[in-house]
């Protein structure tokens, strides 16, 4: 089975085409960095141009790198949420409209789901069931996975995603966007210690977040009278390890509720090296062993939406075949 994934959630525009036998044949990515840098942020409208502008290029790049036609395919998976409203309509107006071309059925995916199951694509692959630790911009959740599509959510944030603290916090201290990278290669040139910030709900019993008290910590430290711009690199290392601090502790403690060894981690923070660093140690400590997407795939992408959508073919499910074009923004 062949199945073409489009992914158009934010500022990526990702086609990718996962054939279930012999794995991922081609993948195509633009970015749009560049395009938002200038405004600090992504800009909703612009997103969407973009991607109407680059999608046509990008899936005749994947079919073209894989040998194939839409002739070939036998699914269309579509981001259908959750994201920028705009962004989604996109990618799921071309999807949708190409599978009807094609006779063939079009597949909503889970952005999130893309993310979960994505590390299932590395070489040396995790097995059912594990603990999914999924840190994006949007999310900041740790799940309980037995199977595709059999996700029990065991904590989130209440406020703040991870990457989005990383974000507004690379603000704070004068970083581009995108910030998480920048905070992360600064903290990277610093020292922790200097800094005392709080570690949200490390004690709380559950396994919930919370970050925005870090990001005003944060700010209470650089809109304070004695704050030098040369100890920004001292405080990124701070903030940084502060959000592994809590990260591995309840990582950690998903893994002693659940009684489960494998941890995996996915989303953009799961780029971070130093949360990866902390991570192995930690987890390896326990007996037990972390899985991580190839770096390439932590990050939005086609890929890990054609392949959820392959995985949810191969587990039997059944697609809608009216069309429609079916985004959640909120999903
Ligand atoms: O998964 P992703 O590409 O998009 C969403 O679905 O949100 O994650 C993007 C997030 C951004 O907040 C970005 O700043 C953060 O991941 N990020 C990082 C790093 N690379 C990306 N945060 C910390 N350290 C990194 N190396
Ligand atoms: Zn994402």
């Amino acid at each position: 089975m062949k199945v073409i994934g489009i992914e158009t959630s934010c500022d990526e525009t990702g086609v990718a085409i996962y054939d279930t036998t012999v794995g991922m044949v081609s993948q195509s990515l633009h970015s749009q960095i560049d395009l938002h840098a200038v405004y600090g942020g992504v800009v909703p409208e612009l997103a969407s141009r973009d991607h109407i502008r680059r999608l046509p290029a990008l899936i005749r790049q994947a079919l073209k790198d894989a040998g194939a036609s839409m002739a070939d395919m036998d699914a269309v998976a579509y981001t259908a949420g959750p994201g920028l409203a705009g962004a989604l309509l996109v990618g799921a107006s071309v999807a949708e409209s190409m599978a009807l071309a094609a006779g063939i059925p079009a597949l909503p995916v889970h952005h999130l789901e893309g993310h979960l199951l994505s590390p299932l694509l590395a070489a040396d692959p995790p097995t059912f069931p594990f603990v999914a630790l999924l840190v994006s911009g949007g999310h900041t959740q740790l799940m309980a996975v037995t199977g595709v599509g059999a996700y029990a959510l065991l904590g989130e944030s209440l406020d703040d995603a991870a990457g989005e603290a990383f974000d507004k916090t690379a603000k704070l201290l004068g970083l581009g966007y995108p910030g998480g990278p920048q905070l992360a290669a600064l903290a990277e040139q610093g020292a922790a210690g200097r800094y005392r910030l709080p570690r949200p709900m490390l004690h709380s019993g559950d396994l919930d977040f919370s970050f925005s008290g870090l990001k005003t910590a944060v700010l209470n430290v650089v809109t304070a009278a004695d704050w030098q711009s040369s100890h920004a690199a001292d405080l990124a290392a701070d903030f940084q390890q502060a959000v592994i601090d809590v990260l591995c502790a309840k990582a950690l403690a998903a893994l002693k509720h659940t009684g489960l060894k494998s941890l995996v981690v996915a989303g953009g923070v799961g780029a971070n090296r130093a949360l990866r660093a902390r991570l192995d140690q930690a987890v390896r400590k326990r007996g037990a062993r972390v899985y991580y997407p190839e770096p390439a795939l932590c990050t939005d992408n086609g890929a890990m939406i054609a392949f959820a959508g392959a995985q949810r073919l191969v587990a039997g499910e059944r697609p809608n075949s009216s069309p429609g074009i079916r985004i959640r923004p909120r999903w």
